[in-house]
């Protein structure tokens, strides 16, 4: 299958990143035609210094290298190096209702928090689709923030191939690929682990800021001795992500049954998001 997917170079790629999409795209890359891209068009909607993106741009590109993107099997690129991406974005804005972006959420976040509506952040889901359509990818590897996106990347495709298609389809509808245990990752504050929440665990912070960042991680202020929620607590769901099944299974225990303080939890988890990104660490210096 082709399968294609970006990543916005707007700072450093967090563990919601790696969990949400990198994982799958590393996962993907072995059996399919896979294409990765850095999606800097994407991200002059939220960074305009020329230097800044250029940096983000390398960065994210060397971040996904020593994670284990492999050029042999992937190919990873530069959005900006394929312009007709721009150009396709434009043919398909001509097909677009406005009332598909105004009801895109991530750009009525955005609004919400302030950021100036520009028409480039209005239009953001069609570059998108631009990006899909423009390599007849059939999967699309993303967290859940993005669904509504592939949403709108279909019923674009339907949409164009209906008025020019005549008859046959210009463009392959994209499946979405999201995977529900890491659709959404939570930060250090239960919200979804975002940049503009300032609420990431980056996956190359130094150990030092990594132990510091998982000691803020809100709990509830349940006492050490009584038994403690499953649910709903992001340190455990973080936990989920690095431990071993055993180790998982352990720490559950001793959550129903008490005797379990969230200091011994954040410590093991520290340790193990540091343990995980020890070799990639090295492999990027
Ligand atoms: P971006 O750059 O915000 O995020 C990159 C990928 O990481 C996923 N992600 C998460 N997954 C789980 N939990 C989280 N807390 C979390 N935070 C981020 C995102 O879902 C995404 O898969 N619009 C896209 C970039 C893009 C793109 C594309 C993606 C541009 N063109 C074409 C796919 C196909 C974005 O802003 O992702």
């Amino acid at each position: 299958m082709r399968v294609l997917s970006g990543i916005q170079p707007s700072g450093a790629l967090h563990i919601g990143n790696y969990f949400g999409a990198l994982r799958q795209f590393i996962e993907l890359q072995r059996e399919n035609d896979a294409y990765y891209f850095v999606a800097n068009y994407h991200a002059l909607t939220s960074v305009r210094d020329a230097e800044r993106l250029r940096a983000y741009t390398f960065d994210v590109m060397v971040t996904m290298l020593s994670l284990g993107l492999d050029p042999e099997r992937a190919t990873l690129f530069v959005q900006s190096d394929v312009p007709e991406t721009a150009e396709l974005a434009w043919l398909l804005t001509t097909v677009t209702p406005m009332g598909w972006l105004e009801k895109c959420v991530s750009y009525k976040d955005k609004v919400e928090q302030g950021l100036s509506p520009e028409h480039g952040l209005f239009a953001y889901p069609v570059l998108q689709a631009a990006d899909i359509l423009l390599y007849d990818a059939d999967l699309v590897p993303v967290g859940q923030d993005q669904k509504q996106h592939l949403e709108v990347t279909r019923d674009i495709a339907e949409r164009f191939n209906r008025v020019y298609g005549g008859g046959e389809d210009v463009f392959r509808l994209p499946e979405p690929h999201i995977l529900k245990s890491v659709s959404v990752v939570p930060g250090v504050d239960g919200r979804k682990m975002s940049k503009s929440y300032n609420n990431t665990i980056d996956i190359f912070d130094e150990p030092a800021a990594i132990r510091k960042k998982v000691k803020r991680i809100v709990t509830d202020s349940t006492p050490v001795e009584a038994p403690k929620d499953l649910e709903g607590d992001s340190l455990l769901a973080l936990y989920r992500l690095f431990a071993t099944a055993e180790d998982i299974a352990e720490i559950e225990r001793r959550y129903r049954e008490g005797g379990i303080g969230y200091g011994e939890v954040k410590t093991r988890l520290a340790e193990a998001i540091i343990e995980r990104f020890a070799e990639p660490r090295e492999r990027r210096a």
